[in-house]
């Protein structure tokens, strides 16, 4: 018998999404964002409070890169998810991580999270109900351990977590348990 949790909009799993951006002054900012997800092959959408230093950023250099938080950096990930750059001049600074350039977008790589999309933006959409910027990948780029021997992103080896609202918690991620596309032809 299943028990009413009332309104508990809790998709899961949901990502750990590291945003960087630079402001007007070439300053980084790193954002933690659940709220984020493919849109299109190469597009994704990110629902963003405006009034954050990021949605801020965003709209001036027009470009951000979104990486995978891992477990390694696990305190410095939630710690981009509760401070601002709005009010902390050295957000960044204080965690001790590591920013270089993009080649393709106007943005920073967070040197130190294994797998990185560089994204520009599209279009930011504001209605009665939804406030995302939807960004295209131009590039993802991953360091060379975490690939299979197939070359595609290992998430287990990158040590990828994942956000469950539900318990306001991160969780680690274990092996593949499937094949998507694959599992369901028996019953087609
Ligand atoms: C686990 C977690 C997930 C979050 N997801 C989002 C999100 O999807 N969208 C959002 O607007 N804020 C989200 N936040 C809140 C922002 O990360 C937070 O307000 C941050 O301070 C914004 O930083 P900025 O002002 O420097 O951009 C999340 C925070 C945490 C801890």
């Amino acid at each position: 018998m299943k028990k009413s949790l009332g309104k508990n909009a809790s998709v899961f799993p949901m990502p750990v999404l590291m945003i960087a951006t630079y402001d007007e002054n070439g300053k980084v900012d790193v954002m933690n964002a659940a709220w984020g997800m493919n849109c299109e092959m190469d597009q994704l959408v990110l629902c963003l409070t405006g009034t954050h230093k990021t949605s801020k950023n965003l709209r001036l250099s027009k470009a951000c890169t979104v990486a995978f938080a891992d477990q390694a950096h696990l305190k410095e990930a939630d710690y981009f998810g509760m401070a601002t750059g709005n009010k902390t001049e050295d957000k960044f600074e204080r965690t001790g991580l590591h920013a270089i350039r993009s080649e393709k977008v106007n943005a920073p790589i967070i040197e130190e999270f294994p797998i990185v999309m560089e994204c520009e933006l599209l279009e930011e959409v504001d209605t009665d109900h939804l406030h995302c910027f939807v960004v295209r990948v131009l590039d993802t780029l991953a360091e060379e351990s975490v690939l299979k021997e197939d070359g595609k992103p290992c998430m287990h080896k990158a040590g990828a977590v994942l956000f469950n609202q539900f318990r306001a918690s991160y969780m680690g991620i274990g092996e593949k348990d499937g094949k998507a596309w694959s599992e369901g032809k028996a019953l087609l």
